[in-house]
């Protein structure tokens, strides 16, 4: 399968990371774009130092995660001739992982600014599927407002708020709990979270 994944500036930058990595270690094909204020909140919360550079940032994590560099495109904030921005081009699914309720508000007026927005643009235009993980507690009468205009659009809002009833003992097992719910609505075939009753068969 062909994902577009955004990962923008709210918290949790390793659920789009880890998110990345299991797509592409499971073969998939990735069109990445990073925001700007995501490059800060992932040197914040991570030990990652990724280059600001698409060029050089689809490098290094082709290199980090020993892919075949044919799986993993990452384009800039205004690389307007990118398949993402155009309905032709784009693939048929798009995640903002994690999404900052700025880049939310942007989706839910159709702002398309930059090329993340401009993509999700798309994905509702072509009533393809759109998958938001927003991030921020508590939420205003606003991010609300925006959640309903995307779901009503045809959006899934899947916010970053893990269970615990696979009773996680590391944070990696918070992490993995949300990219599986991510995974099961791209119709991707996932290990790590059994679906709810399979633990009981
Ligand atoms: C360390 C850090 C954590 C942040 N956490 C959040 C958050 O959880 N949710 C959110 O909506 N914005 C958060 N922000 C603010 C956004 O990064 C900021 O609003 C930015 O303009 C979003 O831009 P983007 O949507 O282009 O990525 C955070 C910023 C930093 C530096």
């Amino acid at each position: 399968m062909r994902v577009t994944l955004a990962i923008t500036g709210a918290s949790g930058a390793q659920y789009g990371l880890r998110l990345l990595e299991v797509l592409l270690s499971n073969g998939h094909q990735v069109y990445l774009m990073v925001s700007k204020a995501a490059h800060v909140v992932i040197a914040t919360e991570t030990t990652w130092q990724l280059p600001a550079r698409p060029a050089e940032l689809e490098a290094e994590l082709v290199k980090r995660f020993a892919i075949d560099p044919s799986l993993l495109h990452v384009f800039g904030r205004e690389q307007w001739m990118a398949p993402v921005a155009s309905g032709s081009g784009a693939p048929s699914a798009m995640v903002i992982c994690p999404c900052s309720t700025g880049t939310l508000s942007a989706i839910a007026t159709g702002a398309c600014n930059n090329l993340i927005e401009r993509a999700a643009d798309v994905a509702l235009k072509e009533r393809r599927k759109l998958i938001v993980v927003p991030r921020e507690s508590p939420y205003s009468a606003i991010h609300l407002e925006n959640m309903l205009k995307i779901t009503n659009m045809g959006g899934v809002i899947l916010p970053a708020s893990p269970g615990f009833y696979h009773q996680p003992e590391h944070v990696s097992d918070l992490v993995d709990f949300i990219v599986a719910r991510i995974l099961n609505q791209l119709g991707i075939e996932q290990q790590l979270l059994p679906r709810w009753g399979e633990q009981f068969s």
